[in-house]
């Protein structure tokens, strides 16, 4: 796909899908600021240092003055039966999976604005919407997340900004480190999705990079599933 002359901004490029992102991206011509809160990482783009705890009054100096797509990569994947579940695990998710978005987009919307043709992407998970054990604190901010998506497409939409949501099953990135740390583990993940195999970052990041591009311009308020037929075959 073609995105020279565009310009994104990768909250979270320094890893999985947000590093497969910001690589093609790059590969396409675009400009590309990419965030971590490490910046002596290696990853593409010019790099910003950003922690979505912080105050993010700084960000908007560090980028030009006009924006075509945000991507919101921060997540969390805290599993936990719900009686050891904590309040404090319910407002940490939030924070990153929810608050984090909000005060990114906050501080780029006239950015994006500018661009007549902007788009921002969030990530939720397939336990949004398919009920599974021990997902309750981070299902509960992936639903927030849609919510925040579906609610903020409308009220963008006549700015010329569309506002889609991605919802993923497990994908081999090292969020999900945990979950694939042994081969038994990967198999019986890969077993459990109907297309016999678990996601890696670059399925996760075409579906992205379709979604930012010129090719997606009548799609918002949307949540495009990418997990394999998790959510919605029985076979
Ligand atoms: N992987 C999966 O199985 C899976 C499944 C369903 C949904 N998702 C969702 O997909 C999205 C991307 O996940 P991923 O697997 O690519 O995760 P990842 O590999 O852990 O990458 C996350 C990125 O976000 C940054 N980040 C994390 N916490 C941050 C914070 N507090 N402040 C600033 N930056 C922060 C990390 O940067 P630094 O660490 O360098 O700061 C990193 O670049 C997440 O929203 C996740 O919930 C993933």
């Amino acid at each position: 796909m073609k995105f020279e002359g565009k310009t994104y901004l990768i909250i979270g490029g320094s890893s999985g899908i947000g590093f497969s992102i910001a690589e093609k991206l790059i590969e396409g011509g675009a400009e590309v600021f990419s965030t971590s809160r490490d910046i002596s990482k290696t990853f593409p783009g010019e790099k910003i240092q950003l922690d979505i705890s912080d105050d993010l009054s700084d960000l908007n100096s560090q980028l030009p003055e006009k924006l075509d797509g945000v991507v919101y990569c921060p997540g969390t994947i805290n599993l936990k039966p719900f009686s050891r579940l904590t309040d404090q695990d319910f407002i940490n998710d939030f924070s990153v999976n929810v608050l984090g978005a909000v005060k990114v987009i906050r501080q780029v919307i006239n950015k994006l604005k500018k661009s007549g043709n902007a788009s921002i992407i969030l990530y939720s998970t397939v336990a949004a919407k398919t009920g599974m054990n021990f997902h309750s604190s981070v299902s509960a901010s992936k639903s927030a997340v849609e919510g925040l998506a579906i609610s903020l497409s409308a009220e963008f939409a006549f700015s010329g900004i569309r506002v889609n949501t991605i919802a993923p099953s497990l994908t081999d990135t090292p969020l999900a480190s945990a979950l694939l740390s042994s081969p038994e583990k990967r198999e019986v993940s890969a077993k459990r999705h109907p297309l016999g195999r678990i996601g890696n970052a670059e399925d996760i990041s075409s579906a992205s990079l379709f979604l930012l591009s010129d090719e997606s311009t009548w799609i918002t308020g949307q949540v495009l599933h990418v997990d394999g037929g998790l959510s919605s075959l029985r076979v």
